[in-house]
């Protein structure tokens, strides 16, 4: 059990920087755990490595980080699976294919194919392991209504005709009979629109439910897409609230993302936009909304381009064990594809 801690009792904090800290909405250990040197340093006039110490300290103090051995990390590893894109260029540059057991973030602006993607894993986790499926169930937290059953049902038979076509890239031809019936691929979707930011948040909570209730069934829920991630905490935030308060939160929704990831082996998929213009609250304008907090707890952040017609470029951003690099590939009618 870790003891409550008030954050005026951190080292560093006095009086004064309290009253500032207070003002700007640091008003919890947790909310200072989770903040920047920087906007700290901003908040309450203090130098740099104040701000750090001041940070360390109310990490330990909230149990932000906790440690376990490397074995039990190593035996969790084992089972991590991948998922296939559609795309073996864009499986390359991930890997191998989208991982369990993390959060992968697909950021870029309008139409750079975000939820495409989203949609097109929504259809290939239900395959089989042999063909980099993930034979499970998958739940969408849709917050600006985009999902569209008729992509699925194209994307389903899109497979079917690579099946036909003994595209190698699946992995295997359709000698086990997987049965592409679109309906059946739309029944094992759970969709979930979120009204706003407090609701997406419970929505997580939900879906950990309804993977409960799968676990045993023959399709357990192997994903998670929150398409989009930052858009309701962007537009709730601009003008109103604080930046401790929003930082706080997305924190948190993240948090329970990547254990919903590690408790069932799943992979978790958020999508984000790129700023087209400056705003106070989310920093530098050719970055992802969210900034360093979405930045840490994603395990891989993909940026994606616009090219020619159906072309896009995908880029592999701050990866903790793969190497940096570009992917092309293409968004079809019948999917994703090199
Ligand atoms: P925002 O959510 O607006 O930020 O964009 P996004 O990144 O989610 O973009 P999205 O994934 O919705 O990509 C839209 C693009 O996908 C379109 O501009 C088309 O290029 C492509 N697309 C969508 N549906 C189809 C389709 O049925 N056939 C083909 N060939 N392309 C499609
Ligand atoms: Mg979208």
């Amino acid at each position: 059990m870790v003891e409550k801690v008030s954050f005026e009792d951190l080292p560093g904090v006095g009086p004064a920087t309290a009253e500032k800290l207070k003002e700007a909405g640091f008003t919890t250990v947790e909310a200072i755990a989770v903040a920047s040197p920087g906007e700290l340093v901003t908040a309450a006039d203090l130098g740099e490595s104040t701000a750090s110490k001041i940070i360390i300290a109310a990490r330990k103090a909230a149990d932000v980080g906790g440690f376990e051995t490397g074995d039990v990390v190593l035996e969790r590893r084992k089972s991590i699976q991948k998922l296939t894109t559609g795309s073996s260029e864009l499986d390359r540059l991930l890997g191998g294919g989208v991982e369990t057991q993390s959060i992968t973030e697909f950021y870029g602006e309008f139409g750079s194919g975000k939820t495409q993607i989203a949609h097109q894993l929504a259809v290939n986790t239900q395959l089989p392991n042999e063909y980099n499926g993930l034979n499970g169930s998958v739940v969408i937290i849709d917050t600006e209504s985009t999902f569209r059953p008729e992509r699925i049902t194209h994307m389903v038979e899109g497979l079917k005709e690579r099946f036909e076509e003994n595209d190698s890239d699946l992995g295997a031809d359709n000698d086990d009979g997987v049965d592409l019936n679109p309906s059946q691929f739309l029944k094992r979707i759970h969709v979930a629109r979120a009204y706003n930011s407090n609701h997406q948040i419970l929505l997580v909570e939900a879906a950990s439910k309804l993977a409960e209730e799968l676990k045993d069934t023959e399709y357990p829920v192997r994903l998670l897409v929150v398409d989009s991630l930052t858009a309701h905490f962007r537009a709730e935030y601009v003008g109103r609230g604080t930046l401790a308060d929003r930082q706080q939160r997305l924190n948190k929704h993240m948090h329970d993302l990547i254990r919903f990831a590690g408790l069932n082996n799943a992979t978790v998929v958020v999508t984000n936009q790129v700023m087209s213009k400056p705003d106070a609250f989310f920093g530098d304008p050719t970055k992802p909304i969210g900034g360093h907090i979405v930045g840490h707890t994603a395990t891989f952040r993909v940026y994606l381009r616009k090219s020619k017609g159906e072309k896009r470029i995908a880029r592999l951003v701050d990866s903790p064990s793969l190497p940096e690099g570009e992917a092309i590939f293409s968004i079809t009618t019948g999917g994703l594809r090199d």
